[in-house]
Protein backbone atom coordinates (compact mmCIF):
# COMPACT_ATOMS: atom_id res chain seq x y z
CA UNK A 1 0.00 0.00 0.00
CA UNK A 2 0.97 3.81 -0.51
CA UNK A 3 0.33 5.44 2.50
CA UNK A 4 0.74 9.30 3.54
CA UNK A 5 1.21 10.30 6.66
CA UNK A 6 0.69 14.21 7.44
CA UNK A 7 2.11 15.24 10.69
CA UNK A 8 5.94 16.89 11.81
CA UNK A 9 5.78 15.91 15.69
CA UNK A 10 6.98 13.08 17.70
CA UNK A 11 3.70 11.69 17.43
CA UNK A 12 3.68 11.24 13.60
CA UNK A 13 7.09 9.93 14.40
CA UNK A 14 6.20 7.02 16.22
CA UNK A 15 3.36 6.85 13.62
CA UNK A 16 5.78 6.33 11.06
CA UNK A 17 7.90 4.25 13.12
CA UNK A 18 5.00 1.90 13.64
CA UNK A 19 3.61 2.38 10.05
CA UNK A 20 7.02 1.21 8.02
CA UNK A 21 7.20 -1.77 10.46
CA UNK A 22 3.60 -2.93 8.33
CA UNK A 23 3.56 -6.07 5.71
CA UNK A 24 1.63 -4.14 4.22
CA UNK A 25 3.06 -0.53 3.43
CA UNK A 26 5.51 -0.48 0.42
CA UNK A 27 5.44 3.21 0.24
CA UNK A 28 5.38 5.63 3.11
CA UNK A 29 5.72 9.71 2.18
CA UNK A 30 5.05 12.04 5.40
CA UNK A 31 4.05 15.58 5.35
CA UNK A 32 6.05 17.31 6.04
CA UNK A 33 7.54 14.95 8.45
CA UNK A 34 10.78 15.40 10.41
CA UNK A 35 14.46 14.25 9.88
CA UNK A 36 14.29 11.20 12.34
CA UNK A 37 11.29 10.21 10.16
CA UNK A 38 13.27 9.93 7.29
CA UNK A 39 14.49 6.70 8.12
CA UNK A 40 11.01 5.45 6.98
CA UNK A 41 9.85 7.34 4.49
CA UNK A 42 10.35 10.35 1.77
CA UNK A 43 9.44 13.52 3.53
CA UNK A 44 7.29 15.94 1.15
CA UNK A 45 7.23 19.61 1.74
CA UNK A 46 3.60 20.30 2.53
CA UNK A 47 2.29 21.95 6.06
CA UNK A 48 0.08 19.68 7.57
CA UNK A 49 -2.82 21.82 7.59
CA UNK A 50 -2.36 22.56 3.73
CA UNK A 51 -5.43 20.95 3.11
CA UNK A 52 -6.06 21.31 -1.07
CA UNK A 53 -1.93 20.56 -1.44
CA UNK A 54 -2.51 17.66 0.54
CA UNK A 55 -5.35 16.14 -1.60
CA UNK A 56 -3.43 16.79 -4.48
CA UNK A 57 -0.07 15.16 -3.59
CA UNK A 58 -2.64 11.97 -1.95
CA UNK A 59 -4.23 11.94 -5.20
CA UNK A 60 -1.37 12.16 -7.54
CA UNK A 61 0.62 9.59 -5.45
CA UNK A 62 -2.35 8.24 -6.04
CA UNK A 63 -2.61 7.28 -1.59
CA UNK A 64 -4.08 3.79 -1.12
CA UNK A 65 -4.21 5.43 2.81
CA UNK A 66 -3.73 8.68 4.35
CA UNK A 67 -3.11 8.84 7.88
CA UNK A 68 -3.68 12.05 9.76
CA UNK A 69 -1.82 12.97 13.00
CA UNK A 70 -2.63 16.07 14.03
CA UNK A 71 -5.89 17.70 15.22
CA UNK A 72 -6.06 21.20 13.10
CA UNK A 73 -6.42 19.70 9.39
CA UNK A 74 -9.18 17.16 11.00
CA UNK A 75 -10.74 19.75 12.67
CA UNK A 76 -10.53 21.93 9.32
CA UNK A 77 -12.12 18.60 7.66
CA UNK A 78 -8.92 17.35 5.37
CA UNK A 79 -10.66 13.56 5.86
CA UNK A 80 -14.15 15.51 4.25
CA UNK A 81 -11.92 16.74 1.65
CA UNK A 82 -10.19 13.57 0.95
CA UNK A 83 -13.47 11.31 1.11
CA UNK A 84 -14.72 13.66 -1.71
CA UNK A 85 -12.20 12.88 -4.21
CA UNK A 86 -12.52 8.85 -3.26
CA UNK A 87 -9.09 8.65 -1.12
CA UNK A 88 -9.56 6.67 2.02
CA UNK A 89 -8.43 8.43 4.99
CA UNK A 90 -7.56 7.15 8.82
CA UNK A 91 -9.33 10.20 11.62
CA UNK A 92 -12.46 11.08 12.02
CA UNK A 93 -14.73 13.86 9.58
CA UNK A 94 -14.80 17.67 11.14
CA UNK A 95 -18.18 17.06 11.80
CA UNK A 96 -17.10 14.34 14.45
CA UNK A 97 -13.63 16.35 15.16
CA UNK A 98 -16.13 18.19 16.83
CA UNK A 99 -15.42 16.50 20.23
CA UNK A 100 -11.82 17.84 20.38
CA UNK A 101 -12.74 21.11 17.68
CA UNK A 102 -15.45 22.67 20.04
CA UNK A 103 -15.51 22.23 24.12
CA UNK A 104 -19.11 23.43 24.28
CA UNK A 105 -20.13 21.06 21.56
CA UNK A 106 -18.41 17.93 23.23
CA UNK A 107 -19.82 18.41 26.67
CA UNK A 108 -23.12 19.00 25.00
CA UNK A 109 -23.20 16.03 23.51
CA UNK A 110 -22.00 14.07 26.89
CA UNK A 111 -25.05 15.83 28.66
CA UNK A 112 -27.31 14.31 26.06
CA UNK A 113 -25.86 11.21 26.05
CA UNK A 114 -25.40 11.23 30.04
CA UNK A 115 -21.63 10.22 29.91
CA UNK A 116 -20.38 11.12 33.14
CA UNK A 117 -18.58 15.07 33.30
CA UNK A 118 -18.53 18.12 35.68
CA UNK A 119 -21.24 20.76 35.28
CA UNK A 120 -20.15 23.23 32.66
CA UNK A 121 -21.15 26.48 31.37
CA UNK A 122 -21.10 27.96 27.89
CA UNK A 123 -20.76 31.52 28.04
CA UNK A 124 -19.37 34.39 25.75
CA UNK A 125 -19.26 37.46 27.78
CA UNK A 126 -17.86 38.46 31.02
CA UNK A 127 -20.38 39.09 33.24
CA UNK A 128 -22.31 36.15 32.83
CA UNK A 129 -18.83 34.10 33.16
CA UNK A 130 -18.35 36.33 36.65
CA UNK A 131 -21.26 35.20 37.82
CA UNK A 132 -21.09 31.59 36.74
CA UNK A 133 -17.51 31.30 38.49
CA UNK A 134 -18.63 32.81 41.42
CA UNK A 135 -21.53 30.29 41.80
CA UNK A 136 -18.76 27.51 41.02
CA UNK A 137 -15.62 28.43 43.38
CA UNK A 138 -13.14 26.10 41.83
CA UNK A 139 -13.54 26.27 38.21
CA UNK A 140 -11.60 25.69 35.00
CA UNK A 141 -11.84 27.93 32.01
CA UNK A 142 -11.64 26.22 28.62
CA UNK A 143 -11.88 28.20 25.01
CA UNK A 144 -13.77 26.55 22.96
CA UNK A 145 -12.06 25.85 20.17
CA UNK A 146 -8.03 24.95 19.05
CA UNK A 147 -5.63 26.88 21.35
CA UNK A 148 -2.69 24.63 20.54
CA UNK A 149 -2.91 23.05 24.35
CA UNK A 150 -2.58 26.14 25.76
CA UNK A 151 -6.22 27.45 26.11
CA UNK A 152 -7.40 25.78 29.85
CA UNK A 153 -6.47 27.05 33.01
CA UNK A 154 -7.44 25.10 36.21
CA UNK A 155 -8.03 28.05 38.60
CA UNK A 156 -6.64 28.35 41.59
CA UNK A 157 -9.38 31.40 42.84
CA UNK A 158 -12.20 32.94 41.81
CA UNK A 159 -9.82 35.71 40.46
CA UNK A 160 -7.78 33.79 38.37
CA UNK A 161 -11.01 32.06 37.07
CA UNK A 162 -11.98 35.74 36.14
CA UNK A 163 -8.43 37.17 34.53
CA UNK A 164 -8.79 33.68 32.54
CA UNK A 165 -11.95 34.48 31.33
CA UNK A 166 -11.41 38.22 30.43
CA UNK A 167 -8.49 37.05 28.18
CA UNK A 168 -10.07 34.64 26.87
CA UNK A 169 -13.08 36.69 25.45
CA UNK A 170 -10.71 39.45 24.75
CA UNK A 171 -9.53 37.60 22.01
CA UNK A 172 -6.44 35.93 23.40
CA UNK A 173 -6.80 33.21 20.94
CA UNK A 174 -8.46 34.69 18.50
CA UNK A 175 -12.39 33.08 17.23
CA UNK A 176 -11.23 30.14 19.09
CA UNK A 177 -11.94 31.90 22.48
CA UNK A 178 -14.81 34.00 21.97
CA UNK A 179 -17.08 32.05 23.49
CA UNK A 180 -15.72 29.73 26.42
CA UNK A 181 -16.80 27.29 28.97
CA UNK A 182 -16.69 27.66 32.42
CA UNK A 183 -16.29 23.87 34.51
CA UNK A 184 -16.87 22.62 37.96
CA UNK A 185 -13.52 21.65 38.70
CA UNK A 186 -13.05 18.46 39.38
CA UNK A 187 -10.43 16.16 41.76
CA UNK A 188 -8.36 12.81 41.21
CA UNK A 189 -5.72 11.33 39.55
CA UNK A 190 -5.80 11.85 35.47
CA UNK A 191 -5.76 8.93 33.32
CA UNK A 192 -5.78 8.80 29.35
CA UNK A 193 -7.55 6.20 27.41
CA UNK A 194 -7.07 5.20 23.86
CA UNK A 195 -9.72 3.80 21.72
CA UNK A 196 -10.55 2.56 18.16
CA UNK A 197 -13.81 4.07 16.87
CA UNK A 198 -15.25 2.42 13.06
CA UNK A 199 -18.79 4.65 13.32
CA UNK A 200 -20.41 1.84 15.12
CA UNK A 201 -18.65 -0.14 17.12
CA UNK A 202 -15.81 0.68 19.54
CA UNK A 203 -12.41 -1.05 20.92
CA UNK A 204 -9.90 -0.39 23.73
CA UNK A 205 -6.42 0.19 22.74
CA UNK A 206 -4.56 1.61 25.64
CA UNK A 207 -3.91 3.48 28.37
CA UNK A 208 -1.29 5.91 29.51
CA UNK A 209 -1.11 9.14 31.78
CA UNK A 210 1.02 12.46 30.90
CA UNK A 211 2.71 15.01 33.14
CA UNK A 212 1.69 18.13 31.56
CA UNK A 213 3.55 20.71 33.44
CA UNK A 214 6.93 22.17 32.45
CA UNK A 215 9.19 21.16 35.75
CA UNK A 216 9.66 18.38 38.67
CA UNK A 217 7.25 17.92 41.08
CA UNK A 218 4.40 19.16 38.62
CA UNK A 219 5.38 22.50 38.86
CA UNK A 220 5.52 25.40 36.40
CA UNK A 221 3.51 26.34 33.21
CA UNK A 222 1.08 23.72 31.58
CA UNK A 223 3.24 22.56 28.44
CA UNK A 224 1.73 19.61 25.35
CA UNK A 225 3.37 16.93 27.94
CA UNK A 226 7.01 16.34 29.25
CA UNK A 227 6.38 12.76 29.84
CA UNK A 228 4.13 9.48 29.93
CA UNK A 229 3.74 6.43 31.08
CA UNK A 230 1.65 3.32 29.77
CA UNK A 231 -0.29 1.85 30.83
CA UNK A 232 -1.56 4.22 33.07
CA UNK A 233 -0.79 3.34 36.54
CA UNK A 234 -4.29 3.69 37.96
CA UNK A 235 -6.35 2.43 35.09
CA UNK A 236 -7.12 -1.08 36.18
CA UNK A 237 -9.04 -3.57 34.02
CA UNK A 238 -12.35 -3.12 35.80
CA UNK A 239 -12.05 0.74 35.38
CA UNK A 240 -11.00 0.23 31.63
CA UNK A 241 -14.28 -1.42 31.20
CA UNK A 242 -16.17 0.90 33.27
CA UNK A 243 -14.77 3.73 30.65
CA UNK A 244 -15.64 1.39 27.64
CA UNK A 245 -18.78 0.58 28.81
CA UNK A 246 -20.12 4.34 30.14
CA UNK A 247 -18.13 6.88 27.51
CA UNK A 248 -16.59 5.54 24.75
CA UNK A 249 -19.42 3.49 23.85
CA UNK A 250 -21.90 5.46 24.22
CA UNK A 251 -19.97 8.49 22.09
CA UNK A 252 -19.69 5.95 19.28
CA UNK A 253 -23.66 5.03 19.95
CA UNK A 254 -24.00 8.78 19.82
CA UNK A 255 -22.61 10.24 17.35
CA UNK A 256 -23.65 7.60 14.77
CA UNK A 257 -27.23 8.03 15.65
CA UNK A 258 -26.45 11.81 15.87
CA UNK A 259 -25.09 11.65 11.78
CA UNK A 260 -22.05 12.37 13.06
CA UNK A 261 -20.33 8.60 12.72
CA UNK A 262 -16.58 8.72 14.10
CA UNK A 263 -14.13 6.42 12.54
CA UNK A 264 -10.82 6.99 14.24
CA UNK A 265 -8.53 7.10 17.46
CA UNK A 266 -10.88 8.45 20.33
CA UNK A 267 -8.75 9.87 22.98
CA UNK A 268 -10.46 10.19 26.46
CA UNK A 269 -8.89 12.30 28.98
CA UNK A 270 -10.58 11.47 32.16
CA UNK A 271 -10.24 12.24 35.97
CA UNK A 272 -10.79 9.10 38.60
CA UNK A 273 -13.06 10.81 40.67
CA UNK A 274 -14.44 9.13 44.24
CA UNK A 275 -17.69 9.19 42.09
CA UNK A 276 -16.09 7.22 39.26
CA UNK A 277 -14.23 8.45 35.97
CA UNK A 278 -15.50 11.65 34.38
CA UNK A 279 -14.16 13.12 30.81
CA UNK A 280 -12.25 16.19 31.52
CA UNK A 281 -11.77 15.88 27.51
CA UNK A 282 -11.76 14.69 24.02
CA UNK A 283 -9.07 14.64 21.85
CA UNK A 284 -9.93 12.91 18.11
CA UNK A 285 -6.21 11.73 17.70
CA UNK A 286 -3.03 10.15 18.70
CA UNK A 287 -1.43 12.15 21.45
CA UNK A 288 1.46 13.40 22.14
CA UNK A 289 3.90 11.97 23.79
CA UNK A 290 1.09 9.17 24.54
CA UNK A 291 1.81 8.15 20.84
CA UNK A 292 5.26 7.94 21.62
CA UNK A 293 4.50 5.55 24.81
CA UNK A 294 1.71 3.75 23.60
CA UNK A 295 3.32 2.53 19.99
CA UNK A 296 6.04 0.65 20.85
CA UNK A 297 3.52 -1.67 23.31
CA UNK A 298 1.30 -2.25 19.92
CA UNK A 299 2.03 -5.67 18.89
CA UNK A 300 -0.56 -5.81 16.04
CA UNK A 301 -0.27 -4.59 12.55
CA UNK A 302 -0.76 -0.64 12.82
CA UNK A 303 -1.89 -0.75 9.36
CA UNK A 304 -4.16 -3.41 9.84
CA UNK A 305 -6.37 -1.98 12.38
CA UNK A 306 -6.54 1.70 10.80
CA UNK A 307 -7.96 -0.63 8.01
CA UNK A 308 -10.80 -2.34 10.10
CA UNK A 309 -11.49 1.14 11.31
CA UNK A 310 -11.65 2.97 8.41
CA UNK A 311 -14.13 -0.28 6.79
CA UNK A 312 -16.17 -0.32 9.84
CA UNK A 313 -15.05 -4.02 10.56
CA UNK A 314 -13.53 -3.25 14.46
CA UNK A 315 -15.81 -5.60 15.89
CA UNK A 316 -13.95 -8.81 15.88
CA UNK A 317 -10.53 -7.04 15.39
CA UNK A 318 -7.72 -8.15 17.59
CA UNK A 319 -5.32 -5.84 18.91
CA UNK A 320 -2.41 -7.03 21.09
CA UNK A 321 -0.13 -4.94 23.34
CA UNK A 322 2.92 -6.41 24.79
CA UNK A 323 2.32 -6.23 28.58
CA UNK A 324 5.64 -4.58 29.15
CA UNK A 325 5.35 -0.89 30.66
CA UNK A 326 6.82 2.02 28.68
CA UNK A 327 7.78 5.39 29.74
CA UNK A 328 8.71 7.99 27.82
CA UNK A 329 10.67 11.36 28.60
CA UNK A 330 10.35 14.74 26.60
CA UNK A 331 13.73 16.62 26.28
CA UNK A 332 12.44 20.35 25.57
CA UNK A 333 14.03 23.62 24.20
CA UNK A 334 15.38 26.00 27.02
CA UNK A 335 12.44 28.36 27.67
CA UNK A 336 9.69 25.74 26.61
CA UNK A 337 6.62 26.86 26.66
CA UNK A 338 7.66 29.99 26.32
CA UNK A 339 10.12 31.42 24.10
CA UNK A 340 12.90 29.53 23.20
CA UNK A 341 15.72 29.91 20.83
CA UNK A 342 16.37 27.68 17.54
CA UNK A 343 19.46 26.09 16.09
CA UNK A 344 21.44 24.48 18.59
CA UNK A 345 23.49 21.41 17.86
CA UNK A 346 21.78 17.82 18.81
CA UNK A 347 24.57 15.24 18.70
CA UNK A 348 24.71 11.29 19.33
CA UNK A 349 21.01 10.18 19.26
CA UNK A 350 22.17 7.18 17.25
CA UNK A 351 23.56 6.07 20.74
CA UNK A 352 20.53 6.00 22.15
CA UNK A 353 17.92 4.76 19.58
CA UNK A 354 16.84 1.55 18.94
CA UNK A 355 18.62 -0.27 21.23
CA UNK A 356 17.95 -1.90 24.60
CA UNK A 357 14.59 -1.05 24.38
CA UNK A 358 15.33 2.55 23.77
CA UNK A 359 13.68 4.93 21.52
CA UNK A 360 14.24 8.37 20.08
CA UNK A 361 11.29 9.94 18.78
CA UNK A 362 12.04 13.33 16.76
CA UNK A 363 9.51 16.26 17.17
CA UNK A 364 11.09 20.41 16.76
CA UNK A 365 14.05 19.16 14.91
CA UNK A 366 15.70 20.01 11.46
CA UNK A 367 19.09 19.70 9.62
CA UNK A 368 21.21 23.14 9.72
CA UNK A 369 23.12 23.85 6.18
CA UNK A 370 25.53 21.43 6.52
CA UNK A 371 22.99 18.87 8.00
CA UNK A 372 24.07 18.95 11.52
CA UNK A 373 20.97 18.03 13.55
CA UNK A 374 19.12 21.31 15.53
CA UNK A 375 16.94 21.98 17.75
CA UNK A 376 13.66 23.75 15.49
CA UNK A 377 11.50 23.68 18.02
CA UNK A 378 10.02 23.68 21.55
CA UNK A 379 9.42 20.07 22.53
CA UNK A 380 12.58 18.49 20.42
CA UNK A 381 12.55 14.86 21.47
CA UNK A 382 10.72 12.50 23.15
CA UNK A 383 12.82 9.33 24.41
CA UNK A 384 10.97 5.84 25.29
CA UNK A 385 12.13 3.29 27.30
CA UNK A 386 10.59 -0.58 27.78
CA UNK A 387 10.77 -3.15 29.88
CA UNK A 388 9.50 -5.44 32.66
CA UNK A 389 8.42 -2.42 35.21
CA UNK A 390 7.86 0.71 34.79
CA UNK A 391 11.07 1.44 37.27
CA UNK A 392 13.15 -0.27 34.57
CA UNK A 393 11.34 1.49 31.95
CA UNK A 394 11.95 4.68 33.25
CA UNK A 395 15.53 3.88 34.60
CA UNK A 396 15.88 2.95 30.50
CA UNK A 397 14.19 6.37 29.20
CA UNK A 398 16.40 8.13 31.31
CA UNK A 399 19.95 6.28 30.29
CA UNK A 400 19.25 6.97 26.69
CA UNK A 401 18.63 10.24 27.62
CA UNK A 402 22.57 10.88 29.46
CA UNK A 403 23.94 9.69 25.76
CA UNK A 404 22.65 12.66 23.85
CA UNK A 405 24.42 15.41 23.84
CA UNK A 406 22.60 18.58 23.68
CA UNK A 407 23.50 20.62 26.79
CA UNK A 408 20.64 23.85 25.81
CA UNK A 409 17.79 20.83 26.33
CA UNK A 410 15.67 20.27 29.25
CA UNK A 411 13.32 17.69 31.43
CA UNK A 412 11.70 16.31 33.77
CA UNK A 413 13.82 14.15 36.07
CA UNK A 414 10.29 12.35 38.05
CA UNK A 415 8.36 11.28 35.02
CA UNK A 416 7.04 8.26 36.42
CA UNK A 417 8.51 8.85 39.51
CA UNK A 418 5.46 7.83 41.34
N1 LIG B 1 -0.42 15.12 25.68
C1 LIG B 1 -1.63 15.78 25.53
C2 LIG B 1 -2.19 15.82 24.17
O1 LIG B 1 -1.70 15.18 23.26
O2 LIG B 1 -3.19 16.49 23.96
Amino acid sequence: MKILLIGSGGREHALAWSIADSPLTQQLVIAPGNPGMAAYGTLVDIAADDIEAICDYAAAMPADLVVVGPEVPLVMGLVDRLHERDIPAFGPTAAAAKLEGSKEFARAFCQRHKIPQPAFFPVDDYATACQHIDALGDCVIKADGLAAGKGVVVAESAAEAKQAAKEMLAGQFGSASSRIVIEQKITGPEASLFALLDGENAILMATAQDHKRAFDGDAGPNTGGMGAISPAPRLSPELENEVMERIVRPVARGMAGEGMPYRGVLYVGLMLTADGPQVIEFNCRFGDPEAQVILPRLRTDIVSAMLATTNNSLTHFDMRWDSRSAVTVVIANQGYPGAYSKGSAIKNIEAADNQNDQFVFHAGTALDASGQLVASGGRVLAVTGLADSAAIARARAYDAIAKIDWPEGFYRRDIAAS
